[in-house]
């Protein structure tokens, strides 16, 4: 079976090295039988999250969207800045709001829950993003996704593509190519046999 796998960047700034990074996954994937989407967080403006606004709105009709794009893949590739050892406000804020989500179109669907995610970063910096990376991996696990061991910092963003939009390192290369080998292998073997809803 063809696994669906789906990429998201933790940045929407033009020129955002993740996006670039992600990007380069997304060539990457489009040559192997997964079936690709990309998600990109400009296309789900959402304010932070607030439980008195759900209260008296719901769920924001972009955490919804986003949640019923996310809960159809059986898999997850996290491109994502570190901001402050940590992670971006604006992804972590999606992922909020779409971890409200309990129903869509009437069934009851856990966005997240088996979903396999792998993680990857980028940084002007020389530590490539990794404590953010470690930041994701309770974050992803409190709401049901199986985040995979093997991830990816890549650091000296400036100079960490060739003319291409490669990997200008080999070893990186070679570590983002099994990164994403084993997101493919697992998202495979563990998938969401049946669409949730
Ligand atoms: C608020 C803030 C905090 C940051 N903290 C870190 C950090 O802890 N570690 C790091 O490597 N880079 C840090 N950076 C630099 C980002 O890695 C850099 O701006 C990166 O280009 C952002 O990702 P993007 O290019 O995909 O938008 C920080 C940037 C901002 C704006």
């Amino acid at each position: 079976m063809n696994p669906k796998i789906a990429i998201i960047a933790g940045s929407k700034r033009s020129g955002s090295h993740n996006k670039r990074l992600a990007m380069e996954a997304a060539r990457l994937l489009g040559k192997t039988d997964v079936k690709l989407t990309l998600l990109d967080l400009a296309d789900y403006p959402m304010p932070i999250y607030d439980g008195d606004d759900e209260a008296e709105r719901g769920i924001h009709e972009n955490g919804m969207r986003l949640a019923e794009r996310i809960a159809r893949q059986d898999g997850l590739l996290i491109v994502s800045p570190e901001y402050n050892s940590s992670v971006p406000p604006i992804l972590k804020n999606a992922i909020d709001w779409a971890s409200r989500v309990r129903r869509i179109e009437g069934r009851p669907v856990q966005p997240f829950k088996g979903l396999v995610v792998a993680l990857a970063s980028i940084s002007p910096g020389q530590g490539g993003g990794m404590k953010g990376l470690e930041a994701w991996r309770p974050i992803m696990r409190s709401v049901g996704a199986e985040v995979i061991t093997t991830q990816c910092a890549v650091p000296h963003a400036g100079q960490a593509f060739d003319e291409e939009g490669a990997l200008a390192d080999d070893a990186m290369r070679l570590r983002f190519d099994a990164m994403l080998e084993s997101l493919i292998d697992v998202s495979r073997s563990l998938a969401r046999t049946h669409d949730q809803f």
